[in-house]
C-alpha cells in the first residue's frame, strides 16, 4: 500500500518534549522506524510534519490522491481543528488516527477527538507502536 503519515504540531519536538510522556527517542527515530517498517512490509510510506494548521491542510488537499490511505496524528490539533476534520471528510479516503500517549489518560480536554468521526480506526498509548498498529490495520483490512 501507498501510505502517507502525517504529524502535526511539536511532534518534530520528540525526545525533548515531555520525555515522560513521549520517551527519549527523536523525531528522526520514529521516521527511520516507520520507514524500516514499510520496506519490510512492503509499503511505500511518505511522512510529512507540520507545526501549521494549514500547512498540513494544503499538504492533505495536494497529496492525498497519491496515496491509498492516511494515518494522522495531529498533536494538539486532534482536539480543537475542525478545519483538518473538515479537509479529513473532504478527502474519501481510509483515514486512521494514532496518538503516542493515550490520550483517555491525561488532562480532560485530551479525551477529545474532533477528528474522530472522520477516522475509521483510532490507536493510541503504545509510542511508536501505536503507529505500526495503524499500518497493520490498514493493511490486514486492505
Ligand atoms: C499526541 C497527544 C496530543 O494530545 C498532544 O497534543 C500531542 C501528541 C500524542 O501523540 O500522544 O502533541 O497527539
Amino acid at each position: 500500500m501507498n501510505i502517507l503519515i502525517v504529524n502535526g504540531p511539536n511532534l518534530n519536538f520528540l525526545g525533548k518534549r515531555e520525555v515522560s510522556v513521549y520517551g527519549n527517542k527523536t523525531y528522526d527515530d520514529l521516521i527511520k522506524y516507520l520507514l524500516a517498517y514499510g520496506t519490510k512490509k512492503n509499503h511505500q510510506l511518505e511522512i510529512y510534519q507540520s507545526n501549521h494548521e494549514g500547512s498540513i491542510i494544503d499538504f492533505l488537499q495536494e497529496k492525498y490522491s497519491f496515496f491509498d490511505a492516511i494515518i494522522i496524528n495531529p498533536g494538539a490539533f486532534t482536539h480543537y481543528s475542525y478545519a483538518i476534520y473538515d479537509c479529513l471528510l473532504s478527502l474519501n479516503k481510509r483515514i486512521v488516527e494514532v496518538h503516542l500517549s493515550n490520550i483517555y489518560e491525561r488532562e480532560e480536554f485530551r479525551k477529545i477527538s474532533v477528528i474522530k468521526p472522520a477516522c475509521e480506526a483510532q490507536f493510541y498509548g503504545k509510542g511508536f507502536e501505536s503507529y505500526i498498529e495503524a499500518i497493520d490495520y490498514l493493511s490486514k483490512e486492505d
